[in-house]
């Protein structure tokens, strides 16, 4: 029997070691050791010759470089549940199958989303820059007083699997669940949350909002400062979405003007780059994109990269998860 070629697979990024041993045990691989982030050119030009893509959020996916891949690309999977860096348009004109990552980072991200909300509540970015910074004097009966999640109003925003796993952590700590949506859940998956059709009203109700709607061009500034104005004084802003979805001007005129008391962010428009007011802002906790990081989490999301590739590839079947 003539042994048959693997397909070829080009890793645009640095994967977990155990995706890698997987990719490289079933494919031709090229990986990318050092990790540097290609442009669009440079991913369309490594790309040559290859039958699959598997990319992740940041890849200059756009309509040109879409355009400029070689016919060899079959199908594009990338590593992550967010599709906002792929013009999904431009790869389904060209027959490209596109693939992303759902469920399996749920649970990680929604432990962000809730690890911001008890540090934008109980003020931990700040207690920890204190003792870092060699500050702290000693107890005191004042000192770094925040507010209790037990009891107040946890407003998501986008209650599909992310935001229903954050509502299954909240309701431990005690909140009471609200949710704004484009439909409402059937009550089995609601859970008692309370539903708000309509967006203003929600953030009028909520002392809490948990962003967790795509990016694009549809969401982008979605929270401006006309929105901002419709939540309660005191209230508390979390985004561990997409970044663009915040008016970052708005968001930070607000926390130093005290009508926000704090806010929590895992993402950012433009990211890694960040607006500037918010390294000065004491009141807002800033993460660097760690929504799915756990070592679980991110092998299950490599993983399923490769059940999407080995559909398309391997078994010339269509892919399980399609974007
Ligand atoms: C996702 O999967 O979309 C995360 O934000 C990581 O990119």
């Amino acid at each position: 029997m003539p042994e048959t070629t693997p397909p070829r697979l080009l890793l645009t990024r640095l994967f977990p070691p155990n995706v890698e041993a997987r990719a490289a045990r079933d494919y031709s691989v090229q990986a990318n050791p050092t990790d540097k982030v290609m442009s669009g050119p440079e991913l369309a030009e490594a790309a040559k010759g290859f039958d699959g893509i598997m990319c992740a959020a940041g890849d200059a996916l756009n309509g040109q470089t879409i355009a400029a891949l070689p016919d060899s690309v079959k199908i594009i999977a990338t590593f992550s549940v967010g599709t906002d860096h792929i013009d999904l348009a431009a790869a389904r004109a060209r027959g490209i199958a596109v693939t992303n990552t759902p469920d399996v980072l749920s649970v990680a991200t929604a432990e962000i989303a809730m690890l911001l909300i008890l540090t934008a509540c109980r003020r931990g970015g700040e207690a920890e820059r204190l003792v870092r910074a060699r500050q702290w004097t000693g107890w005191a009966p004042t000192q770094l007083m925040g507010i209790t999640p037990e009891g107040k109003k946890l407003g998501i925003l986008g209650m599909g699997r992310i935001g229903q796993a954050l509502a299954k952590m909240a309701r431990g700590f005690g909140m009471e669940i609200h949710y704004h949506n484009r439909k409402q859940l059937p009550a089995e998956e609601a859970a008692g949350a309370v539903y708000h059709p309509d967006a203003e009203e929600f953030l009028g109700s909520i002392d809490v909002l948990s962003m967790h709607i795509p990016g694009g061009a549809a969401t982008r500034h979605w929270l401006n400062a006309e929105r901002i104005a419709r939540l309660r004084p005191g209230a508390i802003v979390v985004n561990t979405g997409r970044g663009s979805t915040v008016d970052d001007a708005a968001l930070c005129a607000a926390l130093e003007s005290g009508h926000l008391r704090a806010a929590g962010l895992d993402v950012f428009d433009g990211e890694p780059k960040i607006f500037e007011g918010y390294h000065s802002a004491p009141n807002v906790v800033l993460l660097p994109h760690l929504g799915s990081a756990t070592i679980e989490t991110r092998d299950a999301m490599g993983f399923r990269c490769l059940d999407n590739l080995d559909a398309v590839l391997l078994r010339g079947e269509a892919p399980l998860h399609p974007a």
